[in-house]
């Protein structure tokens, strides 16, 4: 069986570190890997409307931020297929066949869902086309016959539902549908980067994010005025390691040769760790530590971008030839979905002779 991967984002803003070490920072390995045979990674704008219904001019804003975004951390439109959601319209024609597997009370006990719609204050006036997104993304994702979903934590409600509609499809029609694996992140801080504030999650609307586009200067701010120990007031006093910002990011980014290269006194992570727990290392010490890494890191990404926004057109062709090419793999699964569910009547010879047969033509 072929191996496929299909992944995405939301475009309702640039995407920040969470989204980095949550996804994006595996999707180029797995991209450079070459041990897929296609990879397509989409712009969700449809989804993103699911709950921007208002709002489409921040949608379609975000789109170019996303895609440079994406060409700047190295996906390689040489390699993956870069996308547009609303450019592949069979998508809506799955969700529109999927939507007759799903009970309403299934879709009311997706955690996600659930969450989201405590965050937006949804309660009593949903919006359908939100509350039925879990199908939507079913159909992204089978669309492609993908057989590895790389995404963060938080998608994993999504992937168990999908799996259900892929089991629930084959099973009353015929076996059409590829069965998908989520691809979580291997280390623990990565699975869910905190915000800088040190609250559980690093998110725009909370604005404690680290921008992939943030410039030296505002990742230097950033970095030094993260949340770290409140009770470390003095250099000698002893430090908590968990739920200090600062370390959970060095758990992430940093590298056994960081130390050698920046912080020569330490060996490694759980040598600073100790330092800090006994007392007699300053928060500046850590964080302008923790600066040198993710420049080392981003800077590269920053450098890719600058050159990708001198060429937006290029970016648009870009997208506008992957949502081709995506368009033309959705409609081959489309086509065997109808006619899995027998309704693809123009196809379908026998039927036609079933029905002149019973009528007597000739
Ligand atoms: N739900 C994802 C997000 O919020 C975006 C997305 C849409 C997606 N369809 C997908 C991710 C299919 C993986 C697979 O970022």
């Amino acid at each position: 069986m072929e191996k496929i991967i299909l992944t995405g984002d939301r475009p309702t803003g640039r995407l920040h570190l969470g989204h980095y070490v949550g996804s994006l920072k595996r999707r180029v390995e797995l991209q450079n890997s070459g041990e897929y045979d296609k990879i397509f990674i989409m712009i969700a704008d449809a989804q993103a409307l699911t709950d921007n219904a208002d709002n489409p001019e921040k949608v379609r804003q975000n789109i170019v931020e996303v895609a440079l975004d994406y060409l700047s951390v190295g996906l390689d439109p040489a390699k993956s297929t870069l996308f547009i959601q609303s450019m592949v319209p069979e998508l809506t024609e799955l969700t529109f066949y999927y939507a007759n597997l799903v009970t309403v009370s299934r879709l009311q006990r997706n955690p996600t869902v659930k969450s989201e719609i405590q965050m937006r204050n949804f309660e009593t006036s949903i919006p359908v086309g939100f509350f039925t997104y879990p199908i939507s993304q079913a159909a992204d994702i089978t669309a492609f016959k993908a057989t590895t979903v790389p995404v963060g934590e938080d998608q994993m409600p999504m992937l168990e539902q999908c799996q259900e509609i892929v089991r629930k499809f084959n099973s009353v029609y015929d076996e059409a549908l590829v069965e998908p694996k989520i691809l979580l992140p291997e280390n623990d801080a990565c699975l869910r980067l905190p915000g800088t504030d040190g609250k559980a999650k690093m998110s725009k609307s909370l604005g404690n994010a680290i921008y992939l586009a943030d410039d030296e200067k505002e990742l230097k701010n950033k970095v030094m005025s993260m949340y770290t120990d409140p009770d470390h007031i003095r250099v000698e006093d002893p430090g908590k390691v968990e739920g200090n910002a600062v370390f959970t990011y060095l758990d992430a980014f940093s590298k056994p040769e960081d130390f050698e290269e920046f912080l020569p006194d330490y060996k490694n992570l759980d040598e600073l760790k100790d330092h800090y727990k006994r007392g007699g290392l300053g928060d500046v010490k850590v964080k302008k530590f923790l600066i040198k890494i993710l420049e080392k890191e981003l800077a590269p990404i920053r450098a890719r971008r600058k050159q990708w926004e001198q060429n937006i057109q290029g970016v648009y062709e870009i997208l506008k030839k992957g949502s081709e090419v995506a368009e033309a793999v959705a409609a081959q699964t489309l086509a065997d979905v109808k006619a899995a569910m027998k309704i693809n009547y123009f196809d379908d010879g026998a039927l036609i002779r079933e029905q002149m047969e019973k009528y007597g033509n000739k």
